[in-house]
């Protein structure tokens, strides 16, 4: 069995997720983390065992004893960081979304393209989640017809404000998470989108002009279907997180695990309810919320058996750029009267 030598960029939330469902695996060694906080890549060295510490970024991609970069830092670091694991021929896997501009996000996707001896899987982690494969098996089976109307919110009430608001001058909340719920509408579906919409807000005082910490964007695809996604980052919306389809003959609900008082054990379920049967199933699959174990197994079948990027190259760009057209229309412009 070949060993993979892992480097990680970014010791923070995302980059513990990746390394807590790794570090122990036979196929793993961590050769490297990389934060430009010191004391956070030295508490990740301790935690998950990693043979070295790095602030600088590049010096972690160019070791010899490196073939997989994780890139878990912001948006607006990873075509960069891409360039340098590209030149250094490294495999990645790079956490969503991929740019914080369109024209970032073109470059990135045109260097995946043009560079196919580099594995390249961007981190769409429901594309890796048996929960949403499930769902996206039922409804590509016809278990709800067709159209479907998709209902999707996710709204953070946050006790760490400063965090967001730092968050919020990289990315908006409809970009941070949008580009992972517009690319379930096109996969679920496998309809193209047509066009975007929707609406936005600044709540807090304390939000940049040119920015918004609400918006709900609409969606409209080639098969008939609608959705809309909504997400707030706010000191004052209720934490939410709903995820529904609904078709001429059903709807898939699925119901978070954290969000029940009861069977906290089973995971999250899929609620399925037929129609005209108005029969209720309720589907256990015992998910892992942000399977980064079964990504990184899923680059291995990329580079070991040439297996295609699931999400395909296609795939994320398509849901990165219409996630970026969203957010141009419902962004707040300056000096509009
Ligand atoms: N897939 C998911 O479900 C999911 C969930 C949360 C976050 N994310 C994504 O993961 C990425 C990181 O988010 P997070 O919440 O973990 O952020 P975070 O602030 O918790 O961690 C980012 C870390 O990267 C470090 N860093 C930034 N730029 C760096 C650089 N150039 N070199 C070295 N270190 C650098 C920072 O010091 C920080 O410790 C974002 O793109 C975010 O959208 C994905």
């Amino acid at each position: 069995m070949k060993k993979y030598g892992v480097a990680l960029i970014g010791c923070g939330q995302m980059g513990a997720v990746h390394l807590e469902q790794i570090y122990y695996k036979q196929n793993v060694s961590i050769r490297c983390v990389c934060d430009h906080d010191r004391s956070r890549a030295e508490d990740f060295a301790r935690r998950f065992h990693a043979e070295r510490v790095e602030t600088d970024a590049d010096a972690c991609i160019q070791r010899d004893d490196v073939d997989v970069v994780i890139i878990a830092t912001y948006p607006s670091s990873h075509l960069p960081l891409l360039k340098c694991c590209i030149q250094n021929h490294k495999h990645v896997i790079c956490e969503k979304p991929i740019a914080s501009t369109k024209e970032d996000g073109e470059e990135f996707i045109r260097l995946i393209k043009e560079h196919p001896e580099c594995k390249v899987l961007v981190g769409l982690i429901l594309r890796h989640n048996e929960t949403y494969r499930k769902v996206a098996q039922m409804i590509q089976e016809g278990a709800i017809g067709s159209p479907i109307v998709m209902r999707m919110s996710q709204n953070h009430h946050t006790k760490n404000w400063g965090r967001y608001l730092s968050l919020i001058q990289e990315t908006s909340p409809i970009i941070d998470c949008g580009v992972h719920y517009l690319d379930v509408m096109r996969w679920v579906t496998g309809a193209e989108i047509t066009s975007v919409n929707g609406v936005s807000a600044r709540t807090e005082m304390d939000v940049p002009e040119g920015h918004y910490n609400y918006g709900m964007i609409t969606v409209t695809l080639s098969d008939g279907s609608v959705g809309f996604y909504e997400a707030g980052w706010s000191n004052t919306l209720s934490s939410e997180n709903f995820k529904e389809f609904s078709g001429p003959r059903g709807t898939i609900r699925i119901v978070f695990a954290k969000d029940r008082h009861t069977h906290q054990e089973e995971g999250d379920l899929i609620e399925y309810y037929q129609y005209p049967e108005q029969e209720y199933h309720m589907i256990n699959l015992d998910s892992c919320r942000k399977p980064t174990h079964l990504q990184f197994d899923y680059l291995v079948k990329m580079i070991e058996e040439n297996a295609p990027a699931f999400p395909s190259v296609d795939d994320v760009e398509k849901s990165f750029y219409w996630t970026m057209q969203a957010d141009q229309i419902i962004a707040p412009k300056k000096n509009v009267f």
